[in-house]
């Protein structure tokens, strides 16, 4: 018995090869997920094709189901075909599988190594959360964070080969500025200085204000940076002290985010191998020379026919694009990259999409192995004022000082719910929930979008939130403690699944992979969390009307059953997203 992991996708698979068997040609059995009263899984891929061959739909979907019941894959007593109003073909998969679905795929590992075939092992490079140096993290640096943490903890798991290449700002004008304010004013950079990368902030606009009002300052900035640029020994161990200090803060960040970034190689890692990219696009006629600037125009595009794509400034300085075209570069020949994903904010779509454009003709021009391109962005975090979150000072809020107060209201939440926890248990749920809150509230978004935060929502015990999710998985644990098994156990005596609520629940979590195959489509994570706040519905409604602990042991059992595959998919879903979840809340 074949027991599919991911059935729509073999039901679409043997439609498409019934089709062929019958010389039907460029067949689309568009798969949806079935209104429940009628099957899991609907193909409605006939009409428009029945309406192309000008033939009777009903008896085109007849054909097609006799064909498809011959696939030496098709097994009757897993699923039933039928067809209904003027030609669905409907696809309801029996208890039957639905048992053994649920006694195979058991828990992480399981679901894990059955999700490998959607990426098969392809070479993934992901770029996130890429900030600038000699900057503070603030709530702009909350997206690339979490959004590219989950993309990447899903491809991983689906079976990409994918490193992140955290690609820093550490290369530019600015660093003219900030040495120029270092020298004149003293400063004694330290990494072990917590506020080192406020100070420096607060240099650069010292120094940023007096270069506009000064212009012997202005001067002496710009000799700082041309000093850097040619390598003046000095200089180039300021620039080093200064990524080091934002180095150390970024990775504190990053481990109480639990990002897990395999390297890094900033803006300034390709200073030296852009000049390949200006002989190349030269040479193939892409680039040409525009007011002493080197740029590429795209003549068949609406917008970029004349907004150019600038590679190189008219003062022969690398830039942003440059850097991009030398970066990818390095991810095909050096990383083997077969896809590239960048995860930024929705104002870089421009420079992704000239991006892109460029990277197509260049490639083929030169016959190097073209790579597929996804640009994740995103949009804004606002305030309740409906305008870009910021302090009422009007700065940006700083990203720690978010945290810091997520984890405090969190704390205040345990507390109450719980009057008796120890002070060090409060403190480490506390901060489980406060960070996978704010984590959880921004997934839960359509990526594209802009939403507002909100404290009350983002923290509240139901809804689609992360307290309500923990919650859920935690009181599934509080299950198996009481009756004093492991839901990793093995349930031989499970029953047939019966009641409504358990066959419900049993096709909620056999849809996983469907919705695994949604999120990797658009890389949109808030498909994933839809999935585990109704999951985690639909048990409630289970376990609510279906008593657990029963006398008859085959009940029993399979309701346990369903409960800790409930629970692993919960948790499994929960670190996808990067939120590691609680046993006891
Ligand atoms: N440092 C850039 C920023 O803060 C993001 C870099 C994204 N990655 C890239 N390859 N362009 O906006």
């Amino acid at each position: 018995m074949n027991i599919w992991f991911h059935p729509a996708k073999e039901f679409d698979n043997m439609l498409r090869n019934a089709a062929s068997k019958i010389q039907l040609e460029n067949f689309d059995p568009q798969m949806r997920t079935a209104d429940p009263r009628f099957g899991d899984f609907q193909s409605n891929g006939v009409l428009p094709m029945a309406k192309m061959q000008k033939t009777n739909p009903r008896a085109l979907a007849q054909t097609l189901v006799d064909e498809l019941k011959k696939d030496e894959n098709f097994d009757e007593s897993l699923v039933e075909v039928s067809i209904a109003g003027p030609g669905f073909i409907n696809f309801a998969l029996t208890k039957k599988f639905l048992n053994a679905w649920l006694a195979k795929y058991k828990g992480e590992a399981e679901l894990k190594n059955a999700s490998k075939k959607f990426y098969n092992g392809k070479k993934v490079v992901i770029d996130y959360p890429s900030p600038n140096t000699a900057k503070q993290m603030h709530v702009g640096h909350l997206r690339p964070m979490v959004i590219g943490e989950a993309v990447k903890r899903l491809l991983k798991f689906c079976g990409a080969d994918i490193k992140t290449d955290n690609h820093i700002g550490d290369w530019g004008t600015n660093f003219g500025i900030l040495i120029y304010g270092i020298k004149t004013q003293n400063y004694k950079l330290d990494p072990n200085n917590e506020n080192s990368l406020e100070e420096l902030e607060q240099m650069y606009k010292r120094g940023s204000a007096l270069t506009k009002e000064n212009p012997e300052a202005a001067d002496a900035a710009r000799a700082e940076l041309v000093k850097l640029q040619n390598g003046d020994a000095e200089n180039v161990e300021l620039w080093n002290e200064i990524n080091k200090v934002s180095t150390v803060a970024f990775e504190r960040m990053y481990k109480r985010m639990g990002l897990t970034i395999d390297m890094t190689l900033g803006e300034s890692y390709y200073r030296d191998k852009v000049g390949r990219i200006y002989q190349e696009l030269s040479e193939i006629g892409l680039a040409e020379e525009n007011q002493g600037a080197l740029v590429v125009f795209h003549k068949e595009h609406e917008r970029f026919a004349k907004q150019p794509f600038i590679i190189r400034k008219s003062d022969g300085a690398s830039n942003y694009a440059s850097t991009d075209l030398a970066t990818i570069l390095n991810r095909v020949e050096n990383l083997d990259a077969e896809e590239v994903v960048y995860v930024t904010d929705g104002r870089q779509q421009d420079h992704f999409q000239q991006l892109f454009i460029t990277v197509e003709k260049w490639f083929k021009a030169k016959a190097y192995k073209l790579p597929q391109m996804r640009h994740v962005w995103f949009g804004t975090i606002l305030g309740e004022d409906g305008k870009a979150i910021k302090t009422k000072s009007g700065e940006p809020i700083r990203l720690k000082a978010l945290l810091d107060e997520a984890v405090a209201r969190a704390k205040a939440l345990v507390k109450e719910k719980n009057p008796d926890v120890s002070e060090d248990d409060a403190n480490k749920i506390a901060e489980t929930i406060g960070v996978a809150a704010i984590r959880y509230s921004d997934l839960a978004q359509n990526r594209t979008g802009d939403y507002v935060f909100s404290w009350d929502k983002l923290l509240a015990f139901d809804g689609n939130t992360a307290p309500y999710l923990l919650y859920a998985a935690a009181r599934i644990h509080s299950i198996f403690r009481k009756i004093g098994t492991s839901p990793d156990c093995n349930f031989p005596e499970a029953s047939e699944l019966e009641t409504e609520q358990e066959i419900a629940l049993a096709r909620k979590l056999i849809a996983l992979p469907s919705v695994f195959e949604l999120t990797l489509s658009e890389l949109r994570p808030h498909f994933l969390c839809t999935y585990l706040y109704e999951l985690a519905g639909i048990f409630s409604t289970f376990y609510n009307a279906n008593k657990v602990i029963v006398d008859d042991e085959g009940t029993k059992q399979r309701r346990l059953m369903l409960c800790a595959r409930t629970l692993r998919v919960l948790e499994a879903g929960l670190r996808l997203l990067g939120i590691e979840p609680l046993e006891k809340m």
